[in-house]
C-alpha cells in the first residue's frame, strides 16, 4: 500500500448529523522507535504489545456545515474541560491528515476525549488518544462508505494515528504490532502498523505489564524533542541497524517462546533508548534514582526466583514490568513487598496485553 491508496475517491458529505465512540489503547514497545524522519517515517522498525487498561475514549460529534470551510474546524475537551494545550497538537494532525480525510471540510467536530490512566501519570496518552481519534474519523468515513472492510480501516486508522504521533500506530490491533518496513516481516511498513505476522507461543497469552509509575508529571522531553536528538546522534547509525537486528531475533522468540532471549533483549532495548538519551546533544538522564532501584531489584528477584520478570522503559523514569500471568500472583506480592516503595504514593497500574482500539 502506498499513500495514495488512503485518499478516498469520493468527497462523502451525505450524513448530516452523529456521534462515534472509540476506545483505544496504549502500547509498551519491546524494541523501540527512536528517531525519525519527515513525515513521521521511523528511523527504524519497532515492535510493542498493545495493552488493554490503559486506555483514552474518544467521542466525535460530527455535524454537517452549511457550507465547507478551507480546513478541519474542532473543538475539544479532554476530561470535561477545554484544553488550549493539545489544540496545536490536534491541529498539526488534521493539516496531516486533511489529504486522507477530504471530507472533514464539510462537517464541524466536537471531540472529548478522555484517559482511564491518572492524569500526568507519565504514562505516553498520545499513542492512545491519537488512536482513538483516527480510529473515530476512519468510522465516519466508513459510515459514508459500508462497502470499506475491516482490515482496509483498521490500516488507514494505523497510517492516520502515525501521524498525529508514531507510536499511536501501533495501537489500533492487537497483541503484538509492527510497524516499520523490515526485511524479514513481511507486510511491513513505515506507513503504519500491521498485527505480527507469524505464530506467537502461548506463553505470550494474557503476558502482563505492571507500570511502576516511579514520577508523575510532566516529561522532560517531549518525544518531539527527543526524535530529533537522533539527528546527527554519534551513535545513530549503529542503533538503527541494532533495532533491524534485535527485530529480526524477536521474530524468533515471539515463535520460539525462548524467556532468556526475550528478556536480554527487552531490557538491552530499554536501557538502549535510555543510553541514547543520556549521549546525545544535549543529554537528558530520563530515570529517577527509584528507577534504579527498581531495576536493581528486579535483577535481584530474577536471581533468586529464576522467574520470567524483566522490565522496560519508556522516554520516561516510570518502570513496565513484563511476565507471563501465571506468575501474577508471585510477581504482585513482589512488587507490594519490594517495589512500592519507589513509586510515587505508591502507585502502580495493572495492565496486559490486549486487542487494539474498539468502536461502540
Ligand atoms: C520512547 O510516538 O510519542 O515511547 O511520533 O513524536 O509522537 P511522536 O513520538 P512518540 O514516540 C514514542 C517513543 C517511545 C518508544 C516507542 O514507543 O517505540
Amino acid at each position: 500500500m502506498t499513500e495514495k491508496d488512503f485518499i478516498p475517491s469520493e468527497p462523502f458529505t451525505s450524513l448530516e448529523s452523529g456521534v462515534i465512540n472509540s476506545k483505544a489503547p496504549s502500547n509498551i514497545a519491546l524494541v523501540k522507535y527512536w528517531g525519525k524522519f519527515p513525515d513521521q517515517i521511523p528511523a527504524n522498525p519497532s515492535i510493542s504489545f498493545t495493552l488493554n487498561h490503559c486506555t483514552t475514549s474518544t467521542t466525535v460529534a460530527y455535524d454537517k456545515k452549511s457550507k465547507p470551510s478551507d480546513k478541519a474546524s474542532f473543538e475539544f475537551i479532554f476530561e470535561g474541560q477545554p484544553k488550549p494545550e493539545f489544540e496545536p497538537k490536534l491541529q498539526t494532525f488534521f493539516e496531516r491528515t486533511s489529504r486522507y480525510l477530504p471530507f472533514l471540510i464539510n462537517y464541524h467536530l466536537k471531540i472529548s476525549s478522555s484517559n482511564s490512566f491518572p492524569h500526568s501519570s507519565g504514562i505516553a496518552s498520545s499513542a492512545s488518544a491519537m488512536a482513538a481519534l483516527a480510529t473515530s474519523l476512519v468510522e465516519l468515513e466508513r459510515k459514508h462508505n459500508p462497502g470499506m472492510d475491516q482490515e482496509f480501516a483498521n490500516l488507514k486508522s494505523s497510517f492516520l494515528a502515525r501521524l498525529g504521533s508514531g507510536s499511536a500506530c501501533r495501537s489500533i490491533s492487537g497483541s503484538l504490532v509492527v510497524w516499520g518496513a523490515h526485511e524479514d516481516i513481511h507486510g511491513s511498513s513505515d506507513l503504519y502498523g500491521i498485527p505480527f505476522p507469524g505464530n506467537i507461543d502461548k506463553v505470550f497469552q494474557d503476558y502482563q505489564d505492571t507500570i511502576l509509575l516511579v514520577h508523575r508529571g510532566q516529561k522532560q522531553v517531549s518525544s518531539t524533542v527527543g526524535h530529533k536528538l537522533m539527528e546527527g546522534h554519534p551513535f545513530a547509525s549503529q542503533r538503527f541497524k541494532q533495532a533491524h537486528a534485535n527485530l529480526k531475533d524477536i521474530k524468533e522468540i515471539m515463535t520460539n517462546g525462548d524467556m532468556d532471549a526475550f528478556i536480554a533483549l527487552v531490557e538491552r532495548e530499554a536501557l538502549t533508548l535510555h543510553a541514547m538519551m543520556m549521549t546525545s546533544s544535549p543529554y537528558f538522564i530520563l530515570m529517577k534514582p527509584n528507577t534504579l532501584s527498581i531495576i536493581e531489584s528486579v535483577w535481584d528477584f530474577r536471581r533468586e526466583t529464576s522467574l520470567p520478570l524483566c522490565f522496560t522503559l519508556d522516554a520516561g523514569a516510570n518502570v513496565h514490568l513484563l511476565y507471563p500471568v501465571q506468575y501474577k500472583d508471585k510477581v504482585l506480592q513482589f512488587i507490594k513487598n519490594e517495589l512500592v516503595a519507589y513509586c510515587e504514593n505508591g502507585q502502580y497500574i495493572c495492565d496486559q496485553i490486549g486487542s487494539g482500539t474498539k468502536i461502540s
